[in-house]
């Protein structure tokens, strides 16, 4: 089979080439798919180097080949959506991937490959961030009767609208979030009560202050991380309250907060000193739950995909998405690629 290796050029962009390579074989707990679309995120292009080509996909949409002796509940023909383990070989540029069977779920029949190619790996980070970094109630559980504020900075990015989608979920609220030019996906499908633009906007602490209208803060999360974006949240949150981000956030924060980094790699392995072995545990049997419930929520309806791009060309179409994410052009979609339309397979 080929799977197409990425790596960066001396001018800093990607590159990528197709390389055959064995088809794997699917450890005990693990799933070979055979891949009908990839998705693409930032790490993708993030954690290439110059020296030798990788294929570092990781949302897989596609149909179960085989399965490894303890996986129980799929089988070869389902179609299926999973999360590949993050740096490690099989990913989801390829003809055929692996996923643990952890953190793959079942799709329904009314979902494209495509649409669900979006899901995986934002859907995990974005769970992992509110139900165990954060500890909000999941939405599987009672409500408990009183409104929980939730504030979310950078709610257009593909993270952050998917913890808006699960904040809605969960019945946080209000739900207040900060997002720029692409504040419509948020829009369109009623995923906040309150938005600010953090475009040429000094005030975005005041403004989140005021859309608080005097309830207390417990819960923030930085779906962008880069400075100074924790500061507005940091700036309203309760002493007791918790703050966390999807990036290292270096810099002081108001009122002695920290931003405490949510990997998503957690849900897979123990990623020291990032998390302890307890701690990547419990993710681990927190991302099998989670599957279930996406299963559930996709095919009711519930949880609705992401804005998608198709990349032309297929696998050979990905470099060039790389470049985009890595330019910062890509606004509020995910961009994924057929690999049935990639020439020289
Ligand atoms: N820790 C983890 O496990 C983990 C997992 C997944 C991703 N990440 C990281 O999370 C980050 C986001 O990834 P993603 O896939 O969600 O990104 P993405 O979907 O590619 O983000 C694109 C969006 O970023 C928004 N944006 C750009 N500048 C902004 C700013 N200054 N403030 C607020 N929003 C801004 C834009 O929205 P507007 O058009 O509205 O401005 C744009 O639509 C990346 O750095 C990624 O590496 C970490």
């Amino acid at each position: 089979m080929k799977e197409l290796q990425v790596k960066n050029n001396a001018d800093g962009k990607v590159f990528g080439q197709l390389v055959e390579v064995p088809k794997p074989t699917p450890g005990p707990n693990n799933i070979l798919i055979k891949v009908a679309v990839t998705g693409t995120n930032p790490k993708d292009w993030k954690y290439i180097t110059a020296e030798k080509g990788f294929n570092s996909g990781d949302d897989i949409a596609g149909t179960v080949d085989a399965v490894g002796d303890n996986v129980a509940s799929f089988r070869p023909g389902d179609r299926v959506a999973a999360f590949h383990v993050m740096l490690t070989e099989n990913g989801s540029f390829a003809e055929y991937a692996i996923a643990p069977a952890t953190t793959t779920f079942h799709i329904p029949s009314s979902l494209s490959f495509e649409d669900a190619a979006t899901i995986p790996l934002v859907a995990y980070t974005a769970a992992i961030a509110l139900y165990q970094e954060l500890r909000l109630p999941a939405p599987w559980s009672r409500p408990s009767g009183e409104s929980i504020p939730f504030v979310v900075y950078a709610g257009s990015t593909s993270v952050g609208l998917t913890a808006l989608k699960l904040a809605r979920l969960s019945g946080l609220s209000p739900l207040i979030t900060i997002a720029g030019g692409s504040k419509d996906v948020i829009e369109k499908d009623n995923l906040a009560d309150v938005i600010i633009d953090y475009r040429n906007n000094p005030n975005i602490a005041e403004d989140i202050k005021k859309a608080l209208n005097g309830k207390e803060l417990l819960h923030a999360f930085d779906a962008f991380s880069e400075h100074p974006s924790a500061e507005p949240l940091a700036a309203n949150l309760s002493p007791k309250g918790k703050l966390v981000g999807i990036l290292q956030y270096k810099q002081e924060l108001p009122n002695g907060h920290k931003l405490k980094f949510a990997y998503v790699g957690s849900g897979h392995k123990v990623y020291p000193p990032l998390n302890t072995e307890e701690e990547s545990k419990a993710d681990q049997d927190f991302v099998q739950v989670f599957s279930s419930y996406l299963e559930k929520v996709l095919k009711e309806g519930r949880f609705k995909t992401h804005p998608v791009e198709v990349l032309v060309g297929g696998l050979n179409g990905i470099p060039e998405g790389l470049n985009k994410l890595k330019e910062q052009k890509v606004k509020a979609r995910k961009l994924v690629a057929r690999i049935a339309e990639t020439q020289g397979l």
